[in-house]
């Protein structure tokens, strides 16, 4: 069974969508770890799923280089063949990337190469386009632009907020990640 770790920043939603699809049967992987960079909601909801969590906080390492290395580290003792930054808010450096690079992938509420970055949900409502959606791809050292293994159109609506958007760009996240993720699985998708 796919080992997956999946590294998070903030509520979890995605996260905790994965959980239920294993839960389900419908995730053809194992979820093995949950690491975040801060004291996040979802390093929570990991646990209350029984998960093994991690935290590997930035301000506590020397230099980016060393939290990147301490990332890395911390990932490789779960042994993932899979690592999901699902809402993860770090840019992934050359010290990550050289050891996990390979086997990393981003989801990222766009349609990359538009709108990327961290405030893409923003940037697509401030460009008044009439659809956006969601991405998923590989993670390069070009923050948001490694190959893109899947994206889904999610129109935006009269009235949208950026809350309104981005939870109707998740719902659509998250069963376009669990998709790829049993794509990779089944070899349909290969990160060699
Ligand atoms: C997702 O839309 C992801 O694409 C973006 O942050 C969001 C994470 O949502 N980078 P959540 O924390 O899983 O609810």
């Amino acid at each position: 069974m796919l080992k997956v770790v999946v590294l998070a920043s903030g509520t979890g939603s995605l996260t905790k969508a994965l959980i239920d699809a294993e839960k389900a049967d419908v995730l053809q992987a194992h979820l093995v770890a949950v690491g975040a960079d801060r004291e996040a909601d979802v390093l929570g909801i990991a646990a209350a799923a029984g998960l093994p969590t991690f935290l590997v906080v930035p301000a506590d390492f020397a230099s980016r280089d060393d939290w990147n290395a301490a990332l890395a580290q911390a990932v490789e003792a779960s042994k993932p063949d899979l690592v999901v930054s699902a809402g993860f808010m770090r840019i992934l450096g050359a010290p990550y990337l050289e050891r996990l690079g390979r086997i990393t992938i981003n989801t990222h509420p766009a349609m990359l190469p538009a709108f990327p970055g961290a405030h893409a949900v923003r940037d697509a409502l401030a460009a008044g386009v009439s659809q956006t959606g969601c991405t998923v791809h590989r993670v390069t050292a070009d923050m948001d632009a490694g190959p893109i293994l899947a994206q889904t159109l999610v129109p935006v609506l009269p009235g949208d907020t950026e809350e309104t958007l981005h939870e109707r760009i998740k719902k659509v996240e998250r069963l376009q990640l669990v998709a790829v993720i049993n794509q990779i699985a089944a070899g349909a998708i290969s990160l060699t």
